[in-house]
Formats: structure tokens, sequence, C-alpha cells
């Protein structure tokens, strides 16, 4: 659902882009879908200039995990001096979600394993806990937002590692909704699941925190377009670190 590139050419009463332009998109309101050379979008959907600061490859991850971490933690009335945890912030919803949780002046723990520590750190968090060697959820902490990116914790695991009027955020939480909205509406914490939406706002905002240096993406490893199951099988695995993108060499003469 993520890409970007340049754009090869406009329709008729197109007037916000112009043929050779450098964008980068959502497709996740028109069609999905972006494993394609080209990809027909509307002006006025989720395409914006690209970052000038950043490769088509890191631009297009944007789209997708950044959008989703910035779309949850404003759900988790994100603010200064807010003490956050992130779960999977080695992922790509994790990584975007450690820089723009920072970004928004929080105190950021961040779980993930000893491989990905050094990862971690040099996105100037504050803390890190290493998930083989430590439970976040039996340590004694307590976090005003908790949010599961990668959909490995529970609410009831959760629960006592919340401040009164916390917030616990995950990405991946369809089946324990009702549980989540029963939750929200019997005691002071909230919890919010769902699917996170793609605003043309939020991609010009990621764009300038982008450009200012304060977001940058991690990538992991980039696949040409025929080796695209390759890449799947890659992520599925679940381990991968920010980010996997498949990149096209792009022939104008052919
Ligand atoms: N709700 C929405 O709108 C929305 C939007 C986008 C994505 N999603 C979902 O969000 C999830 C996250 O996607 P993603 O691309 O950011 O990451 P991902 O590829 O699903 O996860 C990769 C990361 O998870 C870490 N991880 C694995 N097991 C862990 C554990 N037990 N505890 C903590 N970290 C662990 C891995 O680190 P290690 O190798 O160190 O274990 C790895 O860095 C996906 O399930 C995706 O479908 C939801």
């Amino acid at each position: 659902m993520e890409l970007a590139g340049e754009v090869e050419a406009i329709g008729k009463d197109v007037t916000l882009f112009k043929a050779g332009d450098q964008v980068f998109a959502s497709t996740f309101k028109v069609n999905f879908g972006a494993h394609a050379e080209y990809k027909c979008l509307p002006e006025n959907g989720a395409v914006v200039t690209k970052p000038n600061n950043m490769t088509y490859e890191e631009a297009a991850t944007l789209s997708v995990g950044a959008i989703t971490a910035l779309f949850f933690l404003k759900k988790g009335n994100i603010q200064p001096g807010k003490k956050v945890l992130i779960n999977g912030a080695s992922g790509s919803v994790g990584t975007f979600a450690v820089q723009l949780a920072k970004y928004f002046g929080a105190e950021v723990t961040g779980v993930c394993s000893t491989q990905n520590i050094e990862l971690l750190k040099s996105l100037a968090i504050d803390k890190v806990i290493d998930y083989t060697q430590e439970d976040f959820t039996k340590n004694g902490e307590t976090y005003d937002i908790i949010f599961d990116t990668v959909g490995k914790t529970s609410l009831s695991q959760c629960k006592s590692s919340l401040k009164n009027k916390g917030y616990y955020l995950n990405t991946v939480m369809a089946g324990s909704m009702i549980n989540g909205l029963l939750y929200s509406m019997t005691t002071d914490k909230k919890v919010v699941g769902g699917t996170a939406v793609t605003r043309k706002e939020d991609l010009v905002f990621l764009k300038e925190l982008t450009e200012s240096g304060q977001l940058k993406s991690v990538i992991d490893r980039c696949y040409p377009l025929e080796q695209t199951a390759e890449a799947h099988r890659y992520v599925e695995k679940g381990h991968k670190k920010g980010n996997v993108v498949i990149n096209l060499q792009h022939d104008k003469k052919a």
C-alpha cells in the first residue's frame, strides 16, 4: 500500500502535480496494492512530494509505517513528559513510533531483542528493555502509554503496567476489541486498536519532519520486484529491522 516514485503522466484536469515530480504515496484509500511499475492515483489522495533528503526507498516507508505510528500515538494523547513504552520498537511502526514519541517530548522506553538494542540506541531512545532478558509487564514500571506495535501482548498482561488515565495501543488487536471497549468504558484507562487512517496532511507533516532531520527511515533489506515472494517470506518471519522495500529499475527507453 505504500510507494514512492516519479510522476510519469498526469490527467488533463490535474493541477497539483506534473510529469517528473518525485512523490510518495499510500494506496490505502484507493484500491490497495503497490507491487507494480505504475500506479494511477487521484491528485487529492494521499500523494505528497518526496522529502528532499530521502531516497525513494526511504520515502516509501513513511506512508504506512510512520503513518500508523503517528495515528496511534495521537490516539494515545501523546504529550511532552509522558512515559511511553513501545513494544516491537525495532519494526517499521516501532522505529517510527520511537522517533515520533521523542519528537512529541515523551520519555521513551523500547522493547526489542538483544540484536536490536544498538539500533534503538541510534534512534536516541531513553531506555531499552531486552525482551529475551526481562518481561516489561512484570518489572513494576508503569507508563502513560503502552504501544504494542507488533501485537505480542494482551490487554490483561499490560493492565498493571498502565498508569491511571493511561492508554493501551495495539496495532494487531482485532480479536479482543470487545474486551478493550468494555475496559475503556468501565475504567479510567483507554484501549485503542483498529486501522490507522491515512491523511494527506499527516504525510505532509512526516515529510517536513524528515526534511528537518527529525525523522529517518530504517531499511533492513531491498528486493527487486521479481523477488517479491522472497521479500514477503522474509517479512513474515517477523524479525525484520525497520522496513523491507521492493525496488524497480525503471528503464525510460523501454
Ligand atoms: N492497525 C493498523 O492500521 C496497522 C498498520 C500497519 C501495520 N500494522 C501491523 O502492525 C504490525 C507491525 O508491523 P511492522 O512492519 O512494524 O513490524 P513487523 O515486521 O511485524 O515486526 C518486526 C519486529 O518485531 C519484533 N518482534 C518480534 N517478536 C517480538 C516480541 N515478542 N516482542 C517485541 N518485539 C518483537 C522483531 O524484533 P526481533 O527480531 O528483535 O524479535 C522485529 O524487529 C504488523 O502485524 C502489521 O500488520 C497494523
